[in-house]
């Protein structure tokens, strides 16, 4: 049997990247890890909820029932707060950021972004969902609450980003800027094992990935990279397969291992875009940039060079190969000055 290498162990391993840290990092990550497992068992069960609380919406555990997405951002929110690593989270699921009071979490060097569940819309049919995280180290003195400027930096000040995805194996990917690497749960001794060690994305893929419903209200420049896609080109493996979950992660995680790019654009009803800068679009263009891939806002400005004003920014998201997006931008280029 070869070596097992739990995520844990991996973490503490790598801590030595870091000359300045004394295992704060890896206590958050292993925490982020923890409050995963308990997600994961809450999702794999999410089609039984109906059944087992029928009676007065009251669970077995004798607590009400909850929306998934409540029920994670509530497990998340505990692990971090008794983390003592974390001073504050800034979730999809709370309006303002959660600035943690006790006298252990103000001492917490590092902030969190996180999408606690995303693309919980699809939880009811039983497809792929996930979580997504991105850490930044706190701007505010240690000793104090977390301010919201701790939360407004460019994700290019990211120290570590990664996601779960409850799939049909539930795995945790991360990178904390020296690679990034996957790993698989394993239900039998309930732990992270490493299986994708230092992941890298194919410069170039086969698979486009975009919300095709919408492709009346896409940027002229989208429309017309879509028709590339679609022609047919045996040198350039075209035409290419359409690939779309609705879910960030299964989308993003498919693309990253396999090669492909995922585009949400600017539409007439989501003039800014519709994904979240903090928590949705940082975490996965700190991965793809680490596994050699690109993420734009679809002019050529880098995700992660933006400075955000508000924490539920949204921004346009082009990930994935690089010479895909590559390709994406030139069509985006040509065609910018046309209305549709
Ligand atoms: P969430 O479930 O966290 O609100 O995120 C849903 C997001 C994302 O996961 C997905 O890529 C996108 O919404 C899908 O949007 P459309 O249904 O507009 O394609
Ligand atoms: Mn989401
Ligand atoms: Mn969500």
């Amino acid at each position: 049997m070869s070596k097992v290498i739990t995520l844990n162990e991996y973490i503490i391993e790598r801590q030595s990247d870091f000359p300045y840290a004394k295992g704060e990092l890896t206590r958050l990550l292993s925490h982020i890890s923890l409050a995963a497992k308990v997600v994961n068992r809450e999702v794999n069960k999410a089609g039984l909820v109906d059944i087992l609380g029928k009676a007065g919406d009251v669970n077995i555990q004798g607590e009400t029932q909850q929306k998934l997405d409540v029920f994670a951002n509530e497990k998340f929110i505990l692990a971090l707060k008794g983390s003592s690593e974390c001073c504050g989270i800034a979730s999809e699921e709370n309006s303002e950021i959660i600035e943690f009071d006790t006298e252990l979490a103000k001492e917490g060097k590092y902030i969190v972004a996180i999408d606690p569940l995303d693309g919980s819309s699809n939880i009811d049919v039983n497809v792929s969902v996930g979580t997504i995280f991105s850490i930044f180290r706190r701007l505010s003195p240690v000793g104090h609450k977390a301010k919201v400027e701790d939360f407004l930096q460019e994700g290019s000040r990211q120290v570590a980003a990664g996601y779960v995805i409850y799939g049909s194996s539930t795995m945790m990917v991360y990178t904390t800027g020296r690679g990034v690497n996957g790993f698989t749960l394993d239900s039998s001794i309930g732990e992270f094992c490493l299986s994708h060690p230092d992941i890298k994305t194919p410069n170039n893929g086969i698979i486009y990935s975009i919300n095709e419903g919408n492709y009346i209200k896409f940027p002229r420049g989208v429309k017309k990279y879509l028709k590339y896609c679609q022609q047919k080109d045996d040198q350039t493996n075209r035409p290419y397969s359409s690939r779309y979950i609705g879910s960030l992660v299964a989308d993003f995680h498919r693309n990253l291992l396999k090669g492909g790019i995922f585009i949400y654009p600017i539409t007439d009803s989501n003039p800014d875009g519709k994904l979240r800068l903090l928590y949705e679009a940082n975490p996965v263009a700190f991965i793809i940039e680490q596994a050699g891939g690109m993420a734009t806002i679809g002019n050529g400005d880098r995700i992660m060079d933006i400075k955000p004003n508000d924490i539920h920014q949204r921004v346009p998201l082009y990930v994935g190969s690089r010479s895909m997006v590559k390709k994406a931008l030139d069509f985006m280029e040509k065609f910018k000055e046309d209305k549709k």
